[in-house]
């Protein structure tokens, strides 16, 4: 499979090809694959893409223990209220 076609974070649209060039400038954790690739910012915040980063991870650079820190969370700064969100689409 293409690895610029093959996504690997769906929230964010990161490609395998994008991880991988991550990877080649010297990313060695999901934490920094995040920064330099924007994988796991999305709505889910890498609930779904994170073991993937992992495993690519893994398999590029074999067992590394940075490569096991979790991503870190990135909650809203403020709470928002659903009517206000509401009101933000009609408007
Ligand atoms: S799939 Fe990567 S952040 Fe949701």
């Amino acid at each position: 499979m293409d690895s610029d076609k093959l996504v690997v974070c769906r929230c964010e649209d990161v490609t395998l090809a994008e991880v991988l060039a991550a990877i080649r400038e010297g990313a060695r954790d999901v934490n920094s694959i995040k920064r330099l690739t924007r994988a796991g910012m999305g709505l889910c915040q890498g609930c779904i893409c994170e073991s993937l980063l992992e495993g690519i991870l893994r398999a590029e650079c074999g067992a590394l223990p940075a490569a096991k820190a979790f991503l870190t969370a990135r909650p809203p700064l403020s709470p928002i209220g659903v009517i206000d969100i509401l009101n933000a689409k009609t408007s």
